[in-house]
């Protein structure tokens, strides 16, 4: 079966929605991908996509330069769906007026639903709760559209082409606060597209597994494991596909979280017996550490110290022709903009390192047409454990970005647990989902306290949780104060070495989520 075989094509103009927009189709069952919009005419023929999307933009269809339409859009003969630039690029492309505005219209508006559309026709309903997010505005509709709903500051919310099936909405479905967003947009891919739901769970396992199978044939894959997702998901898929012709490298740098070690050791190699070679690197890891308190520094020893021993490890294999890798979409869409400057996009975080590429192995990406909301999805049907798929993101170079200077076995020891302390309590207080990140810091400086009747002259930690959506901007999360002196007693009265816990009550901008 292919299983991407129905399809829609997103083009991108910009906005900073248009991966969820991509989401949302995935989430209808139905394969997508993201173009810039400016790819190649010839490329967006050979994609053959059964319906297109239009997403939002941050420019004005008047400015010189902004992004145009092409015209093998509407020459493909598939319904078309513009999104607020894009409705406003349809609408200026047969001849109507986008009115230019400096005030921008940000935020919730009721919609009102004048006329029947197809877009609109299984809600039975004449008004919609919807997000809005626009400076520009159709001012007068172009001859061969109709409108079909308005707003109160909003003439055009919505529109239809009078004969062709192709329709604008100047709000954004793809966005939570839309109500009916998901079913608005089911009825343009199911109903109006006609796509047909392919893309499911199952059947994305079972044709990667295939593929995987096709393409590696006989020969062995070499990965490299983190605990992270990513890492684990790809181990999980491959094992599926290929058993023990996949190797698995774990190197285990002491930087990582509690316990951390021996639980993916307990996963993979015990639980569901994939090859495993863990490589006990602790204390290469502090030496080389040691003395360096420069953040920048530290990633690069952390980054360089990976690759030199994962090279040894991988050279010490022989017949091995494969290196696997956790690519997700979101790279593959971000390296193709950066190198094209073609679309907005802001990269969330500086990774460390990469794995080396003097090891002369063809690379094998099974996870490179995901989203990570869909990894995550497989490998819980793959047989990982939903805490563990689920759980907050954790930065490449692991504690040393949440030790503050010079990076110690000790020091990491005190962070370790004291962050086990604070997810524990997390999880017993239902509060670790309603938190997008949480951890703790380590000061290296020195506050007096009381215990007892000794005078304890220790450490600090520093709780950081925050709740966002993209990690780009961040609120420090309002947990309960009660909560907060629970995990505080129980840091200081658990670990010697911390006389002084801190709650960091710092947003992101200005502050960052991580401390370095
Ligand atoms: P910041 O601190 O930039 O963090 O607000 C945003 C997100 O990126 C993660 N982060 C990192 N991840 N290597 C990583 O793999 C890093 O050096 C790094 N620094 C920050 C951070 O945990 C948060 O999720």
């Amino acid at each position: 079966m292919d299983i991407k075989q129905s399809k829609i094509l997103i083009l991108d103009y910009g906005s900073q929605y248009t991966q969820l927009i991509a989401r949302r189709v995935r989430e209808l069952d139905v394969y997508c991908e993201i173009y810039a919009w400016d790819a190649d005419t010839a490329d967006i023929e050979a994609y053959g996509p059964q319906g297109i999307i239009l997403s939002g933009g941050p420019e004005s269809v008047h400015m010189e330069n902004a992004p145009t339409l092409n015209e093998i859009i509407l020459k493909l003969n598939v319904p078309v769906l513009g999104v607020c630039y894009g409705m406003q690029l349809l609408n200026q492309y047969y001849g109507g007026l986008v009115e230019g505005s400096e005030a921008k219209e940000f935020g919730y508006a009721e919609v009102n639903i004048t006329e029947t559309s197809d877009l609109f026709a299984r809600l039975n309903k004449t008004k919609l709760d919807v997000w809005m997010s626009h400076g520009d505005k159709v001012k007068s509709l172009a001859d061969a559209f109709k409108a079909v709903a308005h707003t109160s500051s909003t003439p055009f919310a919505a529109c239809q082409h009078k004969e062709l099936p192709i329709y604008g909405v100047q709000f954004h479905p793809e966005v939570e606060h839309t109500t009916d967003g998901r079913e608005i947009l089911g009825q343009f891919v199911h109903h109006i597209c006609g796509c047909e739901k392919l893309w499911k769970t199952d059947n994305i396992i079972e044709t990667h597994v295939e593929s995987i199978k096709a393409l590696v044939g006989k020969e062995k894959v070499l990965l490299g494991l983190s605990g992270g997702v990513d890492s684990s998901v790809v181990a999980a898929l491959l094992h599926k596909a290929i058993g023990k012709q996949l190797i698995c490298v774990f190197v285990d740098t002491g930087l990582l979280r509690f316990e951390e070690g021996d639980q993916v050791m307990q996963t993979m190699a015990d639980k569901m017996d994939i090859n495993v070679i863990r490589v006990n690197a602790q204390e290469m890891y502090f030496n080389a550490l040691a003395g360096e308190s420069d953040p920048e520094r530290k990633r690069k020893i952390i980054g360089e110290l990976f690759i030199r021993i994962f090279e040894k490890q991988a050279k010490e294999l022989d017949d091995i022709q494969w290196l696997a890798q956790g690519t997700i979409y979101p790279d593959v869409i971000e390296s193709a903009a950066s190198s094209t400057g073609k679309a907005h996009v802001i990269k969330s975080h500086h990774n460390v390192g990469g794995l080396p590429d003097d090891l002369a192995l063809k690379l094998i990406e099974p996870l490179k047409d995901l989203f990570k909301d869909e990894v995550r999805k497989l490998g819980v049907n793959l047989g990982l454990a939903p805490e563990m798929v689920y759980r907050h993101p954790f930065p490449g170079p692991g504690l040393s970005v949440r030790i503050l200077g010079e990076v110690k076995a000790e020091y990491a020891d005190v962070l370790a647990r004291a962050d086990h302390i604070f997810i524990e309590e997390l999880r017993n207080h239902d509060l670790y989902d309603k938190t997008s990140q949480a951890f703790a810091v380590f000061l290296p400086v020195k506050s007096v306290g009381v215990v007892g009747d000794a005078r304890r002259y220790e450490y600090v930690i520093a709780l950081r949780a925050v709740e966002t959506i993209d990690f780009m901007t961040a609120r420090w999360a309002h947990l309960p104060y009660e909560f907060i002196d629970l995990v505080s007693r129980r840091i200081i009265n658990e670990i010697d070495k911390v006389s002084r816990v801190v709650y960091d009550v710092s947003s992101k901008p200005p502050a960052t989520i991580e401390w370095e």
